[in-house]
């Protein structure tokens, strides 16, 4: 048996295979606002594994699942053995001798590594400490949808070096364009828990204006990122000149369009003017989880599948 493809960290993908699947989550969201059903995944089953909460992420792979023909099965540390103690590497080997896929949402990397070393079957990064991988996905979907090609654009990153900012460094390395990252002294970006191979594709600015200035894309995340509870309220000092405002989407390109991941906090990482505002497409970047997420799965578990 051939070990199955996993899908860790962005870079576990290269630049043809993400042409694939953004040309296929353009297929099969169109497929899908036409009313067409569409079932290449009958009869297969997906695992969700979550140590952490979730709106968007349960949603997008449950619905996703289910209109892509299978079922998806809901699972947590809290009423599972996961949560008492079960070696992560015996549970890789029983969950995936019964399903064809599966998505975890978990603490350090390094579970989800573990996990998938043992996994006889494609195992997907829901989010960990370190990555974000298929938001990331969905939103260089979404620039393309409102700007097309990505490439040789500036983001801007304004925040912590979080999950969403260490993945979207991984994608500037990959698909080449440049991030500009500005965070809070103590927080910049750790280029080796980044994954990055030092390519030059960002730089850090003590400023956020000028991290933003010229940017096609302005981006931030909450403060305080799950997990890192017990930070918050020295978090909520250290953060408080890095909320993304008017002036900052101003210094931007006057095309520029702004994202979140969500779920937000109206009046610390971002105005209400600003995410309720023109150049806001977060309800799209958050549909397109769902578009996103399916021509994914759909490539993990049947390969290159062409119309
Ligand atoms: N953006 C995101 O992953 O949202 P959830 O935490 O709601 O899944
Ligand atoms: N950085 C955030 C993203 C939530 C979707 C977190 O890890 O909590």
């Amino acid at each position: 048996m051939n070990p199955p493809r996993h899908y860790l960290q962005f870079k576990d993908f290269t630049r043809e295979e993400y042409q694939h699947v953004f040309d296929r989550t353009r297929w099969i969201k169109d497929k899908f606002k036409r009313y067409e059903p569409y079932h290449p995944l009958f009869d297969r089953t997906l695992v969700m594994i979550f140590e952490k909460a979730s709106t968007r992420t349960r949603l997008s792979f449950e619905a996703g699942m289910q209109q892509l023909g299978g079922s998806a099965i809901y699972l947590n540390t809290r009423d599972s053995q996961l949560g008492r103690g079960e070696p992560v590497e015996d549970a890789a080997q029983v969950i995936s001798r019964m399903s064809d896929v599966v998505m975890i949402r978990t603490f350090e990397q390094d579970i989800i590594e573990r996990f998938a070393a043992n996994s006889r079957v494609p195992v997907i990064n829901g989010l960990t400490n370190e990555y974000h991988p298929c938001q990331i996905l969905a939103d260089i979907y979404t620039f393309i949808e409102h700007r097309g090609s990505i490439q040789g654009k500036t983001v801007a990153w304004i925040g912590d070096s979080n999950n969403m900012c260490n993945t979207w460094l991984q994608a500037a390395e990959l698909l080449d364009f440049n991030v500009h990252v500005s965070t809070p002294p103590g927080y910049e970006v750790e280029p080796e828990r980044a994954g990055l191979y030092g390519t030059g594709h960002f730089e850090q600015f003590a400023d956020p204006m000028d991290a933003c200035k010229g940017a096609d894309l302005v981006t931030t995340d909450v403060w305080t990122s799950m997990g890192f509870e017990a930070e918050n309220d020295e978090r909520m000092k250290d953060f408080a000149d890095w909320c993304v405002d008017a002036e900052m989407m101003a210094a931007a390109r006057q095309h520029a369009v702004f994202m979140h991941c969500l779920p937000a906090h109206r009046g610390e990482e971002v105005t209400a003017e600003v995410i309720d505002g023109v150049q806001s497409v977060v309800w799209d970047e958050a549909e397109n989880r769902l578009h996103a997420q399916k021509a994914l799965m759909e490539y993990l578990v049947l390969g290159k599948v062409e119309d």
